[in-house]
């Protein structure tokens, strides 16, 4: 099957690589031209497990192709998927400027029937927009299906969520349509949800604001924990076991970020919104959220007072371990509180320097070696749960801080470890070491 995936980004290249892995013939299409290039030579213009071995491998031997070029990548597709980005506005809407751009150019492009499908996430009733906006522009002779077929995968794991991931949705008024993709999709093995078009982009959204707000619900019991004197990992494995909360995304921290929850939970809002269908669930998750994001500063300055002058290493700068994506990352939020409250930050992270000096510039300093960002400081606070952090010896700590002082937002030590050593150390809803006082009094 001649496939053809619009947009080299996450989403896109993930699905290209992974498609052409399958054994389709896959061409992927962006408009930017550098990243074309770069992608051309077999490099990744994002950091992700696994990818780039296979982008290199399929392109070597003729199943995925990078274009700039719409004739070569529209004209003989048999599907098409539509993988560019639907970013936030002002008011916390989708942004759907390039959804438009795509489907007038597969409207002037296409030169055989084709069916086309939508992994944006995209408010729902954009496919049936897509459509019309399609269906407009075509040649009167060639039939085009839009489908609606959100993804799930996550950055980090991406490679491993298309092969396994938990199910797949279809969304077409159409069941032969449904059946073609059904078909598509066999070799996965994995279960098929077919669902009418807006229902599909429902879930996505739904999926989207259920997970975050398990993260903000842990969150604000983890908090709760800290006062009473419990423990988060107890507390969560606790509720966890019973099947109908699962075990699954109950990790305390410093609070969700990325690419996608915080943007399809604002949008969403705004969505229900739009219907005078106040969403007042989802606005607290967003507003906890904000707030945790905030908490290791507070945490900070309740220790050792103010922060001015003060040397504070900034362990982790992406928004969570195995990708290089700062997108709405806690670790900026926590950077941006530093800085205001006139602290010297060094921060360390193996792999999203780059993308977050793009954001922070030279207002702070960067390091990918652990020690050098620890080295003299008054203070450290943990943002990311990399291997690396959650590796690194104690005694480190000990050896090149000047106060050996943690917060640790992502609770990547044991009260067991810590309580080994004299280090001051807070983590999220776990008691403090050494416990300073006792709050349940
Ligand atoms: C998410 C969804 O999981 C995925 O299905 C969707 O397609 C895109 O959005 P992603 O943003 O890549 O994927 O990361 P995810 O692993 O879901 O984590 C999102 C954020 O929540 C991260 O900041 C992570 O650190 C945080 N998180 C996750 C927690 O704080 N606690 C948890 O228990 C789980």
């Amino acid at each position: 099957m001649k496939v053809t995936v619009a947009g080299a980004g996450y989403v896109g290249l993930v699905t290209s690589a992974c498609l052409a892995e399958l054994g389709h013939q896959v061409t992927c299409i962006d408009i930017q031209k550098e990243k074309i290039d770069l992608l051309q030579c077999g490099r990744s213009p994002i950091y992700e497990p696994g990818l780039e071995p296979l982008l290199e491998k399929n392109l070597r031997n003729g199943q995925l192709h990078f274009t700039t070029n719409p004739h070569k990548a529209y004209s003989d597709a048999g599907i098409i998927f539509i993988a560019v980005g639907t970013p936030e506005t002002h008011d916390g809407s989708a942004d759907l400027k390039y959804i438009h751009v795509v489907a007038h150019t597969i409207a002037n492009y296409i030169e055989q029937d084709v069916i086309v499908c939508t992994k944006s996430t995209v408010p729902v009733g954009t496919n049936e927009l897509i459509q019309q906006i399609i269906d407009s522009r075509k040649p009167p002779n060639l039939q085009v299906e839009v489908v609606a077929n959100p993804e799930f995968l996550r950055e980090g794991a991406a490679i491993l969520d298309f092969f396994h991931g938990d199910r797949i949705v279809i969304g077409t008024n159409h069941p032969e349509v449904a059946a073609l993709m059904e078909q598509f999709y066999l070799p996965l093995n994995i279960p098929i949800i077919k669902t009418d078009i807006r229902s599909a982009e429902m879930i996505k959204y739904a999926a989207n604001a259920f997970l975050a707000t398990k993260i903000s619900f842990i969150n604000e019991i983890a908090n709760i924990c800290e006062h009473v004197g419990a423990n988060i990992d107890e507390v969560a494995y606790g509720i966890g076991q019973d099947k109908r909360i699962g075990q699954h995304f109950l990790k305390a921290g410093v609070g969700y970020g990325g690419s996608c929850f915080p943007k399809d939970t604002k949008a969403l809002v705004q969505i229900g919104g739009n219907f005078k269908q106040r969403f007042e669930l989802l606005e607290a998750v967003i507003n906890v959220n904000n707030r945790q994001q905030s908490l290791p500063v507070l945490k900070a300055m309740d220790t050792i007072g103010s922060l001015h002058g003060k040397k504070v290493a900034l362990l982790g700068l992406a928004f969570k371990a195995d990708t290089d994506d700062v997108r709405e990352s806690a670790a900026l939020t926590i950077v941006k509180e530093l800085l205001e409250a006139g602290a010297d930050v060094s921060a360390y992270d193996p792999i999203a320097i780059p993308k977050a000096r793009k954001i922070v510039g030279d207002a702070i300093g960067y390091t990918e070696e652990i020690r050098q960002a620890l080295q003299d400081a008054d203070l450290a606070i943990i943002a990311t749960d990399w291997e690396q952090i959650k590796h690194l010896p104690l005694e480190v700590y000990l050896t090149h801080m000047k106060n050996p002082i943690v917060i640790d937002g992502r609770n990547c030590y044991s009260l067991q470890e810590i309580k080994q050593f004299p280090i001051t150390y807070l983590s999220v809803g776990r008691p403090g070491h050494p416990i300073v006082n006792d709050k349940f009094e």
